[in-house]
């Protein structure tokens, strides 16, 4: 059962612990500043460092934490850092990617598993340790946000990407698997699928000017989005407003994947 909640404390995280990997740039610096805004302490993961002091010294909840989420001793020690400091982990972003060759031709084995292994394997490794301790009675409701993408779901062609669109619709399958082991024990576990946004990821895209026009076009609402447009479906995801919502895929994409 859940109480309701007046709608100002709707999309409150305070008490909340939570991980967002990727932090040192683009949508996951963004995420851990609006989940710390809504009051959450946030350990930011990712391997520059630097950045990620930069990061935490715009808001005291934000904790640094160097992190390769391929390395299965650096995903221990984000868990175990966080824990150590407030006793839970409750919201994890899975938002740490690698985008793969263009060409499948030019993809080796070693480079589309390198892919993968930032993208699906660790995610899948990061929630088996957050969830691997059973939510005690009166802690606060576990949720696990896998930053997925829309090339999960539609071909990214003409551009290319196998290992990267792979792993991105594996996290997709990733997440309903989850939802539906780790539902009865009261974890939720959805994916966010965002369109074309500008990032480091995406800068050839939209430094270029015929690519960028090709996503004007090909997006309903005619232009890519802006990285704070993705605050409102993270909180949801995030806090107790999306409390009966798991397995679920959220697409914010300018309407791409409505053509
Ligand atoms: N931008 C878009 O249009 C778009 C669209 C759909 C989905 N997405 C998804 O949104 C998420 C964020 O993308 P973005 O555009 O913000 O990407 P980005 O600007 O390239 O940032 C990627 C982040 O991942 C981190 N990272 C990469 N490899 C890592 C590793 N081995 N260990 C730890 N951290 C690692 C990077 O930090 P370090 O280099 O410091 O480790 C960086 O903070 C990704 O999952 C991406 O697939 C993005």
């Amino acid at each position: 059962m859940s109480a309701p909640l007046a709608a100002a404390e709707l999309f409150s995280l305070r008490g909340r612990t939570a991980l967002v990997t990727g932090a040192s740039a683009g949508l996951g610096a963004r995420f851990a500043t609006v989940l710390a805004q809504a009051g959450a302490t946030v350990y930011a993961a990712a391997r520059r460092l630097d950045r990620l002091k930069e990061l935490a010294d715009s808001d005291a909840r934000i904790h640094p934490v160097a992190c390769d989420v391929s390395r299965d001793e650096d995903r221990t020690r984000l868990v175990e850092t966080a824990r150590a400091a407030t006793g839970h982990v409750d919201i994890l972003v899975n938002n740490a990617a690698a985008s793969g060759e263009t060409r499948a031709e030019d993809e080796s084995p070693d480079a589309f598993a390198d892919v993968l292994g930032v993208n699906l394997t660790a995610p899948f490794h990061l929630a088996r340790l957050v969830a691997e301790t059973p939510a005690g009675d009166g802690a606060p409701p576990r949720s696990v946000i896998n930053v997925s993408s829309i090339l999960g779901l539609v071909t990214a062609a003409p551009l290319g990407g196998a290992s990267y669109s792979a792993s991105k619709a594996g996290l997709i399958g990733l997440t309903r698997e989850l939802a539906g082991q780790w539902g009865p024990h009261g974890t939720r576990v959805n994916a966010l699928a965002p369109g074309w946004f500008r990032t480091e990821m995406t800068a050839d895209l939209f430094g270029d000017e015929r690519s960028a026009r090709w996503v004007e076009r090909n997006t309903l609402l005619r232009r890519g989005g802006d990285g704070h447009e993705l605050d409102g479906a993270l909180l949801f995801l995030a806090s107790d407003a999306s409390s009966y919502c798991t397995g679920q895929i959220l697409t914010v994409d300018g309407g791409w994947t409505a053509r």
